[in-house]
């Protein structure tokens, strides 16, 4: 089978602040993604990152006496070890201030002013410092002339622009849109960004006074690259390399939230198109579509400092060292915001979910194989020849399993995939209950049942644990190594790349190999009193 490529990307994270769980999440969401893509076997390319020209970088730099490369140095740092620590496997960590990055990007605006797509004029209008973004006159009125984000004063301003000919693509990006050559998802998200395209306007792309913080506006070193521009172009700069072009040719994802949809949704389409048409940029495409979840809630409310709901690094710690790193991992990837609602990080909700899915089901079922399998086979993989009169031939489950599992992957429905893999152990418990080798063990003469019995539901958690692995790759690792199972080592020798449809085929656990008992992979847990 030739290999498929697949580039995804969360947003950049602006680094006035510290990472917190909104950023961790989409990066979760992208992470899983990546990994299931490398475990069918494609070829992925996994970005994250930092947005670094932002003058609330800026301003926040200048409060500490710092200079924005400093305070942008000291949080691009944060976020890097963090994904690191929490052990994401982006291919590379965007950094808006790298040369690498503004030399595109200059190269891009200098094109799109030669081809007459971006033009100098003169803007006036309801400026948002806290966004970072102008607002319609009307909207500026709505919002009682206050940030809706922050409360603070919209400004007035003026200013000589360089605008984008926004106006030019609108109708080429809806056609896209419409034809699903661009996608915009979920798909209740499209009618919002139609309806808005067919009145866009040409928008401005450059900005003046900002201290010399930002990528200058080729030829006119007065005007610095408008945040957002420079920003949406990283996705493109970062693969523009004669070794990761063909990243970009298979069509990127972009993993984004919905309180940024508009500028993914149809300025960066329009801006590819833009390029595209720029003489050496012939091989420019849209990217495959855009993603936007909805946002995490904490407790019932909108997370807020002031309000002490606020899910910053100390919580997140406090989740990962209480729980496990795939705990977290599973509860944001199988409770998380993807669809158009948000949703609750609420402390009761975790400890369900994590003592419901991960330790009375996937932890205990795999307790009960490995223990029995050491109480009545001392610890080996029994054979599965003896006849099981009360079963249906074994392994139909997990077809399924991977067959619902894959078709909620391939549409970003974490949720989905994760039922998908519950279902299979759920299944393993009910045939354990339905078939009690327990009971059956008590009689010498009952073993080889028993032991056709205990192969299938060895065989079945293998598969469930290739599932469950892009979400919780350390706890499926571990179930690997008690079952003497090499699939981590053949990734790595394969470039990262697994097998998924061919390592699910029912019967390639081998009879006789060991499987070890061991601590519990998810501690039931029981709240301090
Ligand atoms: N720098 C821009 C993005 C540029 S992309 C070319 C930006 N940065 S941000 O730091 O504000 O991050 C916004 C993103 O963080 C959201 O789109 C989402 O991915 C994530 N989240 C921030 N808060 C969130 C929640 N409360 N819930 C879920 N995700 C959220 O905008």
């Amino acid at each position: 089978m030739p290999t498929e490529r697949y580039y995804v990307t969360t947003p950049i994270y602006y680094v006035n602040d510290r990472p917190h769980i909104g950023h961790l999440y989409t990066t979760t969401v992208a992470d899983v993604l990546a990994r299931y893509h490398r475990l069918k076997g494609d070829d992925v390319f996994f970005l994250t990152g930092v947005d670094e020209h932002a003058a609330k970088v800026s301003d926040a730099a200048a409060e500490r006496g710092l200079t924005p490369q400093q305070w942008a140095d000291q949080n691009a740092a944060v976020f890097q070890e963090t994904f690191a620590r929490l052990q994401m496997t982006n291919n590379d960590f965007v950094r808006t201030s790298q040369e690498r990055h503004k030399a595109k990007v200059t190269a891009y605006v200098a094109a799109l002013l030669k081809s007459g797509d971006v033009y100098a004029g003169e803007y006036e209008g309801w400026y948002d410092a806290g966004q970072e973004e102008y607002v319609t006159d009307s909207k500026a009125q709505e919002y009682g002339f206050k940030s809706p984000i922050n409360g603070k004063p919209l400004v007035r301003k003026k200013e000589k622009n360089y605008f984008f000919k926004l106006e030019s693509y609108r109708e080429a990006v809806a056609t896209a849109i419409r034809a699903g050559e661009f996608s915009v998802r979920p798909e209740a998200r499209c009618n919002e960004i139609l309806n808005r395209l067919a009145e866009a306007k040409d928008v401005p792309i450059s900005r003046t006074g900002t201290g010399g913080w930002g990528i200058p506006v080729p030829g006119d070193p007065d005007q610095t690259i408008y945040v957002w521009i420079d920003a949406l172009f990283n996705y493109l700069t970062y693969v523009d390399t004669p070794e990761r072009r063909p990243y970009w040719e298979a069509g990127v994802t972009n993993l984004i939230a919905k309180d940024i949809l508009w500028f993914h949704a149809a300025i960066w389409p329009a801006l590819l198109l833009a390029l595209k048409k720029c003489p050496g940029y012939e091989w420019v495409r849209l990217p495959r579509g855009v993603y936007a979840h909805s946002f995490w809630i904490s407790e019932g409310q909108k997370m807020s400092k002031s309000l002490g709901n606020f899910v910053d690094l100390a919580r997140i710690d406090h989740y990962i060292s209480t729980f496990s790193l795939d705990a977290l991992r599973y509860f944001l990837a199988t409770q998380g915001p993807l669809g158009t609602t948000d949703a609750d990080f609420a402390e009761a909700k975790f400890i369900e979910v994590y003592n419901t899915d991960l330790a009375n089901t996937l932890g205990n079922c795999f307790s009960r194989i490995s223990n029995m399998t050491n109480r009545y086979f001392a610890g080996r993989v029994p054979s599965p020849a003896a006849a099981v009169a009360e079963s249906q031939p074994y392994g139909h489950g997990a077809e399924e399993a991977l067959a619902a599992f894959t078709k909620a992957l391939e549409g970003i429905d974490l949720a989905g995939g994760g039922a998908a893999a519950q279902g299979l152990i759920r299944s393993i418990d009910n045939y354990i209950e339905q078939t009690a080798p327990f009971k059956l063990a008590k009689d010498a003469a009952n073993l080889p049942r028993v032991g056709t019995i205990l192969y299938h539901c060895a065989e079945a958690m293998r598969i469930a644990s290739l599932l469950l692995w892009p979400v919780i790759p350390h706890k499926c690792e571990e179930i690997w190594r008690r079952m003497g199972l090499d699939y981590a080592q053949q990734m790595q020798a394969s470039a990262g790349r697994g097998q998924l449809a061919q390592w699910c085929q029912w019967g390639q656990l081998q009879p006789g190999a060991t499987i070890a008992q061991g601590d519990p992979l998810f501690p039931r847990y029981q709240a301090p009193k």
